[in-house]
């Protein structure tokens, strides 16, 4: 055991390193984080967290999940990476699971619980590595569709997005997030991106925002960073009905709330078939913290796109998809999802009596569901405050928007790791009382 003076020297060291030769573009506390196991993480100095960022709702299965492990070794020593000029051995099994799975729990237009018709229509997975790319992707295939469908002049390109949505950081994701803050210093970004409100745009707002120049419709049924905001889902018939209408294509972004977070498979797999999107996204679970992202898209879509029109060096590489195939398997499992639903029960619960107990500082509601929560702020600061105190109290905790403090955890917690973060959040608001 290295002696606690030398390793925090270690750690003032590898931040004035960090300081000197990274690109600031991160606010980070004064912590190097060394190893993890399951919902815990050690820094270099030996304090323990209980984590309830899971790298921002990326670690599933927690930290030094053994699977994930073994499967790394076992395809890092057999093929890392060969491009797309070729198929690789993981790949196919992966789409055809993330497909297979939709058809059977709900999503993309096929009904929960019920199963797709058959033959059931056929649906499209293009590998990324992360979940800009992934947007990236999926904005690429409704402009292509919209110049399939649309005049001559190429006018049916608009996209329309929402506000308080995230959905990345390269220039054509970043136009549709709309956050003055990270778009502001990089205009002029993609023109032609128009901006609804999620459950307030209707009625003839509705059709002026989404119209025959619309290509794409791109909403996150759950926004995660904008405050683990829900749409609502007589909102969300009325948006794509008006899509249809108009022949654009509606993308949901599940990049943070899809995966069985929500306690299903995507967060819209029960929602009604007219409520649902013609490509979906995701990225941040697919493997554990392996980078991967994905668009899936219906077929009647996905026809559009013909060899060279996309691309990418690196995704779908049979390390990524064979980490992939793994915890798609696993957390797919019937008692893994029971048991996430029982610990969400369990926690939702505890946060609800935080409102009622300090009413001054916490709003009533519960954002979010599964294991996307949100905990309401009535003062602005309070959620930074909060998150700073529960570091020093050793739970690792994220904000969300203006005045949401965001509990993304790993889906396996325990009842015994729920209870613990909120004593500790209790903790804190009586500090902050
Ligand atoms: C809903 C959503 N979309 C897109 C992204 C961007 O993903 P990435 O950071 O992997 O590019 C994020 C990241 O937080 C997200 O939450």
């Amino acid at each position: 055991m290295i002696p606690l003076e030398e390793t925090d020297i270690r750690t003032k060291e590898l931040i004035m390193t960090a300081d000197k030769y990274i690109l600031p573009v991160y606010a980070r506390p004064p912590m190097v984080l060394d190893h993890g196991k399951g919902a815990w993480v050690w820094d270099i100095a030996g304090q323990k967290y209980l984590d309830f960022t899971a790298g921002i709702a990326v670690n599933a299965l927690g930290h030094g999940d053994e699977g994930v492990v073994e499967v790394m070794r076992t395809q890092a020593s057999k093929i890392l990476h060969a491009s797309n000029v070729y198929h690789n051995e993981w790949a196919p099994p992966l789409a055809s699971l993330l497909v297979t799975l939709t058809q059977a729990e709900g999503g993309l237009g096929y009904p929960a619980n019920n199963p797709a018709p058959s033959p059931a229509p056929g649906a499209k997975v293009f590998f990324a590595n992360s979940g800009s790319e992934a947007n990236e992707g999926a904005l690429k295939v409704a402009r292509k569709v919209g110049k399939s469908r649309g005049p001559a002049d190429g006018s049916k390109s608009e996209i329309v997005s929402f506000e308080s949505s995230f959905h990345g950081r390269t220039l054509g994701s970043l136009s549709v997030t709309n956050n003055a803050k990270y778009q502001d210093p990089f205009r002029p970004l993609l023109p032609g991106v128009k901006v609804g409100k999620v459950n307030k745009t209707t009625g003839a707002e509705l059709e002026e925002l989404v119209n025959e120049n619309t290509c794409a419709v791109i909403l996150e049924p759950i926004q995660g960073e904008g405050g683990v905001n829900a749409a609502d889902v007589a909102w969300v018939e009325k948006l794509v009905t008006r899509a249809r209408e108009v022949g654009a294509i509606v993308i949901f972004d599940e990049i943070q709330c899809g995966l069985y977070r929500t306690g299903s498979l995507w967060a819209h797999s029960t929602w009604p078939i007219s409520c649902q999107p013609d490509i979906v996204t995701m990225a941040k679970p697919l493997a554990n913290g392996y980078p991967i992202g994905a668009v899936m898209m219906r077929d009647a879509v996905a026809e559009v796109m013909t060899a060279g029109t996309h691309g990418t060096t690196f995704g779908g590489g049979p390390l990524a998809c064979a980490v992939g195939y793994h915890v798609l398997s696993r957390l797919s499992e019937r008692a893994f999802v029971s048991h996430l639903m029982e610990t969400s029960t369990y926690l939702l619960g505890r946060l609800e009596k935080l409102s009622a107990w300090y009413p001054e500082l916490v709003a009533p509601k519960i954002r979010g569901r599964g294991m996307i929560l949100g905990l309401v702020f009535k003062r602005e600061g309070d959620p930074g405050r909060l998150v700073e105190l529960a570091r020093e109290r050793g739970v690792l905790l994220l904000t969300a928007g203006k005045d949401c403090v965001r509990l993304v955890p790993s889906l396996n917690i325990t009842q015994a790791e729920a209870g613990q973060a909120v004593d500790v959040i209790e903790s804190c608001l009586s500090v902050m009382e």
